[in-house]
């Protein structure tokens, strides 16, 4: 088998020898992750799956049936632009950089490593939802997301073992030996751990977790580290379907809620009440707002300052690119009361990244409010306060009630089981939670979607069983 089959990329690979080898003895190493925490029982079945195969228009989505050990993970990145300049910060307009600037080699690789992390862990928290898939439509969307996850490790792989020797490798390694959940060699973030095990997990964290990713990818697509801006722009592309999934896959099942609503009680009918969505929209967006880091952070400012990590849509969105003659006016807890500060814009600015998150995460929410109105539906859902249920930053250590108000310990242990999954939501949820694997049939807790795949209907066979 030549190189490009074994490790298709556009990165030149058969001309970098050292890399080359360095990749060849990690590949057999993912391969052996992937059998080991991959989609468990369906390895061996085909999968009408979307490959990139290199990064043009055509290429990048290349649709055809393939068993998921076979997938062509590799490493693309989007063309270089000739004349890239550092896009922000102290260094702006200087020529982007082509090789890791020595002051920031150890956060750099610190952020390569934690994006890489989050992309096999969701793979790992989605291992066995396959086994009860509502459709194939759906279980042919989830082994897409989980491929497509496998392709970003090896994206920020290929920046470890080309930019950062030794060490690079050693994070590689790690990066397959860390477990979701597993209390010994957890995950490095918090929403990689926790567990996500029923399709309303999935569509939730499609939705909220996966969103965060674009937002983290979007600020690193601006990197004056040209490598990883490339690699970030081109993972982008792929995002965009793990969003749509999570974002249509709730809509769909508010549309059955609100149809079973109209015919009777929506727990006797076998459907999943709103109130349980409510739960799990709260749960999943505010472990997602964590992932954005502290309110007020000194290093989200050096890697502005340093041309690393801009702001979204950077470019297109600011005329002012060095961000140092302004203020942002935040709110933090101060002797037990929330109180207004004004902190340099450079030190805000996960805050202002995540304030950009939440607009877009409201834009969902209307979308599903509309289905809720076409289905005749009056109840509406909503996003808590991003102060409530907090782990990350100002709020951790404080209670907020679902409007962003401070109330007591003891009373958000009141009130927790009406905002956050239960124990016995999770369980009835479970419950419903039976494959269905004929051709064209779907489970009765949610709608089929609008369409199907690239032009095929919903009753086609996307996955072979
Ligand atoms: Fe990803
Ligand atoms: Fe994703």
């Amino acid at each position: 088998m030549n190189l490009y089959d074994r490790i298709p990329n556009n990165v030149n690979l058969s001309e970098d020898k050292k890399l080359q080898r360095a990749l060849e003895k990690w590949l057999p190493n993912y391969l052996d992750w992937w059998r080991e925490m991959g989609p468990e029982g369906f390895q061996e079945k085909d999968v009408w799956l979307r490959t990139a195969v290199d990064v043009g228009s055509e290429g990048w989505a290349h649709f055809d049936y393939v068993k998921m050990p076979d997938y062509r993970w590799g490493i693309f990145l989007e063309p270089p632009q000739p004349d890239a300049k550092v896009g922000f910060g102290d260094n702006y307009g200087r020529p982007a950089y082509q090789e890791v600037p020595g002051e920031f080699r150890n956060a750099l690789r610190r952020i390569i490593v934690t994006q890489g992390d989050t992309e096999p862990a969701s793979v790992e928290q989605q291992r066995q939802l396959g086994k009860t898939c509502p459709s194939l439509y759906d279980l042919r969307n989830l082994f897409q997301v989980n491929v497509e996850e496998g392709r970003h490790l090896w994206a920020m792989v290929y920046l470890l073992h080309g930019y950062f020797g030794r060490d690079g490798r050693d994070e590689a390694d790690e990066l397959l030996e860390r477990r979701s959940g597993n209390p010994d060699k957890p995950r490095i973030l918090e929403a990689f751990n926790q567990p996500c095990d029923d399709w309303l997990n999935f569509f939730a964290f499609t939705m909220f977790t996966d969103r965060d990713g674009k937002y983290q990818l979007s600020a690193l697509a601006e990197s004056g580290f040209e490598p990883l801006a490339r690699t970030c722009q081109f993972m982008l592309t792929e995002e965009a379907h793990h969003m749509f999934v999570g974002d249509t896959g709730l809509g769909r099942v508010c549309r059955r809620t609100a149809q079973l609503m109209k015919e009777g009680d929506v727990r006797e009918l076998g459907g999943i009440p709103l109130e349980i969505i409510q739960k799990y929209i709260n749960f999943w967006f505010s472990y997602s707002l964590d992932l954005f880091g502290g309110e007020i952070s000194s290093n989200s400012a050096d890697f502005f300052a340093a041309g690393l990590k801009g702001r979204y849509k950077e470019r297109d969105q600011y005329t002012d690119h060095s961000a140092t003659n302004e203020n942002f006016t935040m709110t933090i807890v101060e002797d037990g009361e929330l109180k207004t500060r004004e902190v340099p814009l450079r030190n805000a600015l996960n805050e202002v990244l995540r304030g950009e998150y939440v607009k877009d995460c409201e834009k969902g929410l209307a979308r599903w409010n509309k289905v809720l109105a076409e289905e005749g539906a009056s109840e509406r859902l909503y996003l808590p306060h991003p102060r409530f249920h907090r782990h990350v930053g100002e709020f951790a250590g404080h209670t907020f009630d679902l409007q962003g108000n401070l109330i007591s310990r003891e009373e958000f242990e009141q009130k927790k089981s009406e905002w956050l999954p239960t124990i016995e939501d999770r369980e009835y949820v479970r419950s419903l939670m039976h494959p269905v694997f004929e051709i064209g049939k779907i489970a009765n807790w949610i709608a089929p979607p609008a369409a199907g795949i690239k032009g095929k209907p919903f009753d086609y066979e996307y996955v072979r069983l």
